[in-house]
């Protein structure tokens, strides 16, 4: 099989497992969370080193909200302290920042923060550190949707134009490169209403490893697993070999 031994240009990840690191260590879920925050800047600076373009981080569900009310709160203030904290370091390395999700839903101090951090960041060149914060792949294709209904009402689009790419330029980053590799730490092996549309054709990779052990070692492992698949994308595997056979020979 030829390899397409290849580093991904989009990374996104379900950071999972704060929690129970906590528990097994006998203290409360938040400092699971706190010790998440330093794996987060570990992933960043690997992503950096790699060349990867876009990392997307699964930081708060659109069914979180559903969680006790201190840890909601909790989970809002080390955002918030997050934000305040990381944005001037991840602008002094030319990391552009951006938040995915219904933000609205946030309190106005912690909007302020994010439009902030994106207008801080807007022109950096560097990696694209897109963070999923009261996001939902279902919200996204609703919004997406709701957009181009609008558009129909006021006359200046047919529903016969509706097609798959129309639909997706209406979604959270459309601009960016779709996942390529798909990362799910803490043992669980689902998709938790992460983004939905977008990973229809991203290779999945699934770690019993929790977010805070999550290191440079660990996501070596996924970029590796992911330099040895095929992806197909419908054709056949003799297909793909050819095109690169052809691609090589034209170097
Ligand atoms: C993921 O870790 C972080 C968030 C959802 C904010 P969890 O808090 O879900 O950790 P577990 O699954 O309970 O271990
Ligand atoms: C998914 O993790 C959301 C984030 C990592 C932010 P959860 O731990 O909330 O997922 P479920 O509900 O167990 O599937
Ligand atoms: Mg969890």
């Amino acid at each position: 099989m030829t390899k397409q031994a290849q580093t991904p240009r989009h990374v996104a990840i379900i950071m999972d497992g704060n929690g129970r690191w906590a528990k097994k260590r006998l203290l409360p879920r938040i400092a699971g969370h706190r010790a998440g925050v330093e794996t987060v800047r570990k992933i960043v600076r690997c992503c950096t080193e790699q060349g990867i373009e876009v990392l997307t981080l699964f930081a708060f569900s659109s069914e979180n909200w559903r969680r006790p009310e201190q840890e909601v709160s909790l989970l809002m203030e080390l955002f918030m302290f997050a934000l305040q904290n990381e944005v001037k370091k991840l602008h002094g390395n030319n990391i552009r920042l951006r938040i995915i999700g219904e933000r609205t839903a946030f309190p106005e101090k912690l909007q302020a923060l994010i439009r902030h951090a994106e207008e801080q960041t807007q022109h950096n060149t560097g990696l694209v550190l897109v963070i999923a914060a009261n996001y939902g792949g279902r919200w996204d294709i609703t919004q997406a949707s709701r957009y181009l209904a609008h558009q129909v009402e006021q006359g200046l689009l047919t529903p016969q134009e509706i097609n798959e790419s129309l639909l997706a330029k209406h979604l959270s980053f459309a601009d960016l490169p779709e996942p390529d590799l798909f990362i799910r730490t803490g043992g669980e092996q689902r998709i938790s209403n992460f983004l939905l549309w977008q990973l229809a054709y991203t290779e999945l990779y699934f770690t019993d490893t929790l977010w805070p052990d999550f290191d440079a070692d660990a996501f070596q492992l996924a970029l590796t697993s992911f330099a040895t698949r095929q992806r197909r994308f419908g054709r056949t595997g003799d297909q793909v070999e050819q095109d690169a056979q052809a691609k090589n020979s034209n170097r």
